[in-house]
C-alpha cells in the first residue's frame, strides 16, 4: 500500500541529554506497582480483515471522502501476521503490561451466536506470547470496531445491541479470563456515540443528536450489563474496568475577559456531554440534569427503570485517556467545528493547530492531565485510575529518517514526542503527589497504525512502521520511555 504522509516536519536531531533529562523526570508521588504500558486497539494494527467479520469501520472505509488518505486497515501493521515481533518490541521496552484490544467481529463474525475458534486462537496465541515475555495483558472488549450485522439492526442507537454486546463479553471473558486478569468493556463511548452518530467523523456515520444520545445510553446499558456478567464469573484477582476520555473544556488562554465569558455556557454544555453524562452515570448512578433536559426530548422510552442501576457497577478501576485539552473560542475567531453541537456549543469554535499542537493539530497541554485527574478524585467517589492513553502524533522529519539509514544505526530521532511524554508524566506524578489514586500509565502507542477518518497520515508510535514493508523502527521515545521505567522501578525500590 503507498502511503504519502501529509507533510514532514522539520525537528531537530534530538540531543543525547534529552534521553538522561527524560529519566530525571520527578515521578516521585506513583505508588509502588504501578503499572507501565503501552497501549494499541485491533482496528487499527491487526489486518488480516479477510481472517474476521465485517465491522462498521471496513464499511465506512468504502464510503467515498470518508478516510483523509482512502486507506483502509485491511493490512495495517499486519499484526495478526507479526505479533511475535511486536511483543519482543514490548519486552525490550520492559513494560509490565501490553493494552490491546479484541476484535468483536473476529470471535463472533455476526455479533451473536458461538464464539469463532479460529479468531479466538489468534488471541490464545497472542495471550501465550505475552505471557512468556513476563508482560501482563490488559485487554479491552470494544475499541469500535462493531460488527456490521449489528448496525444492520441499527447499531448502538438499538437497545438489543446492548445485549448483544454483553453476551459477546461474557463470552469472551470467560474463554480467556484464564490468562487476562485486567480487563475494559468500552473504550471511549462518547466517541462511539458522538463521533459515530453525532457527527459523522467516525464509523457508522450517521450524524443525528437523537441516534447519538440513544447510543450514548446504550453504550452505558451495555457496559453495565456485560461487567454484572463478567463480575459473577470472575476470580478475585480479575480487575474489570472501562476507559474514558473525559473532555477537558476550557476558555482559550488569550481571550479577553469577556469573551471567556462567552464560552462559558458551551464549556457547560460540552462538559456535560462529553465528562459528566458518562462519569455520573458510571460513578454516581445518575445522569447530569442539565444534559439529560437537553437530550430528554430523544430519550422517551429510551431510559427505562433499574437501567442506571445496571450502569453503575462496582468498577475496580476507572481508565482515562488524556491528549490534550479542548479550547474553545468564540466563533467570531473562525476555527474548526469541536463536536456535535446542541445550543450554547453553537457558539464557539475550538483552537486547533499552532505552534504548540501536535500534527493532530491538538493544543500541547499538559497541566490540563493534573487538573483533570483532581477533578476526577475531588468530585466523584474514590477511585483507581488507570492512565490508558497518552502520546502524541509527529511527523518524522527527513532529517530524522536518515539517521537510521544502514549507515548511522539508531533510533529515529523524535524530540518533540519525548518532549510531549516528559512533559505528561511530570503531570501525572504531580497528581498522584496531590492525592490522585493513579495506578498504571499506557503510552499510546506502540506502533504508528491506521488512525481512523486520519488513515495513516498520522503518526503516534512509539516504533515507526514502514506500511509499504511492514518494517519497524524504534523512534528515541521508546529508548526514553525504557529508560525513564527502569529508573522509575529502580527509585520507587531504593
Ligand atoms: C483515542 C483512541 C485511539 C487513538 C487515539 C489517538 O481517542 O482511543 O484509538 O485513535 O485517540
Amino acid at each position: 500500500m503507498a502511503v504519502t504522509e501529509a507533510s514532514e516536519g522539520d525537528h531537530p536531531p534530538i540531543e543525547p541529554a534529552a534521553v538522561t533529562e527524560l529519566a530525571e523526570v520527578d515521578l516521585s508521588g506513583l505508588p509502588p506497582g504501578f503499572v507501565w504500558g503501552a497501549a494499541t486497539s485491533a482496528y487499527q494494527i491487526e489486518g488480516a480483515a479477510d481472517e474476521r467479520g465485517q465491522s462498521i469501520w471496513d464499511t465506512y472505509c468504502r464510503e467515498p471522502g470518508r478516510i483523509k488518505d482512502r486507506s483502509d486497515a485491511t493490512v495495517a501493521c499486519d499484526h495478526v501476521h507479526r505479533y511475535v515481533e511486536d511483543v519482543a518490541l514490548l519486552r525490550t521496552l520492559g513494560v509490565d503490561a501490553y493494552r490491546f484490544s479484541i476484535a468483536w467481529p473476529r470471535v463472533q463474525p455476526t455479533g451473536q451466536g458461538a464464539l469463532d475458534a479460529k479468531g479466538l486462537a489468534f488471541y490464545d496465541r497472542l495471550l501465550d506470547e505475552l505471557l512468556a515475555a513476563g508482560i501482563e495483558p490488559w485487554a479491552t472488549l470494544y475499541h469500535w470496531d462493531l460488527p456490521q450485522a449489528l448496525q444492520n439492526l441499527g447499531g448502538w442507537p438499538v437497545r438489543e445491541v446492548a445485549d448483544r454486546f454483553a453476551d459477546y463479553a461474557v463470552a469472551v471473558h470467560a474463554a480467556l479470563g484464564d490468562r487476562v486478569r485486567s480487563w475494559m468493556t468500552l473504550n471511549e463511548p462518547w466517541c462511539s456515540a458522538w463521533l459515530g452518530y453525532g457527527s459523522g467523523e467516525h464509523a457508522p456515520g450517521a450524524a443525528d443528536v437523537g441516534l447519538a444520545a440513544r447510543a450514548a445510553h446504550h453504550l452505558l446499558l451495555g457496559h453495565g450489563q456485560a461487567l454484572a456478567g463478567m463480575r459473577a464469573q470472575a476470580p478475585a484477582d480479575h480487575s474489570l474496568g472501562i476507559v474514558v476520555n473525559p473532555g477537558a473544556y476550557r476558555a482559550a488562554d488569550s481571550l479577553p475577559p469577556n469573551e471567556v465569558e462567552e464560552v462559558q455556557p458551551a464549556v457547560t454544555e460540552l462538559d456535560g456531554l462529553h465528562t459528566r453524562w458518562w462519569l455520573d452515570a458510571l460513578l454516581l448512578g445518575t445522569y447530569p440534569a442539565d444534559t439529560y433536559a437537553a437530550l430528554a426530548p430523544h430519550l422517551q422510552g429510551i431510559v427505562q427503570d433499574g437501567d442506571l442501576d445496571v450502569i453503575c457497577q462496582p468498577l475496580d478501576f476507572l481508565g482515562v485517556n488524556y491528549y490534550s485539552d479542548v479550547l474553545l473560542q468564540p466563533r467570531s475567531r473562525g476555527g474548526a467545528v469541536p463536536v456535535p453541537a446542541l445550543t450554547e456549543a453553537a457558539g464557539v469554535r475550538v483552537v486547533s493547530g499552532g505552534p504548540e499542537s501536535t500534527t493532530m493539530g491538538w493544543p500541547v497541554t499538559p497541566d490540563g492531565l493534573r487538573v483533570l485527574l483532581g477533578r476526577i478524585s475531588r468530585d466523584y467517589p474514590p477511585i483507581p485510575v488507570v492512565i490508558t492513553e497518552n502520546g502524541s502524533a509527529w511527523h518524522d522529519s527527513r532529517a530524522a529518517l536518515q539517521v537510521r539509514e544502514p549507515a548511522l544505526p539508531g533510533p529515529i530521532p523524535d524530540p518533540a514526542r519525548v518532549a510531549y511524554l516528559r512533559a505528561h508524566l511530570a503531570a501525572l506524578a504531580a497528581a498522584a503527589r496531590q492525592g490522585v489514586d493513579v495506578r498504571g500509565y499506557f503510552a499510546w502507542s506502540l506502533l504508528d497504525n491506521f488512525e481512523w477518518s486520519h488513515g495513516y497520515t498520522q503518526r503516534f508510535g512509539l516504533v515507526r512502521v514502514d506500511f509499504d514493508t511492514g518494517d519497524r523502527r524504534p523512534r528515541s521515545s521508546f529508548e526514553a520511555f525504557r529508560a525513564l521505567i527502569a529508573a522509575q522501578r529502580a527509585g520507587s525500590s531504593s
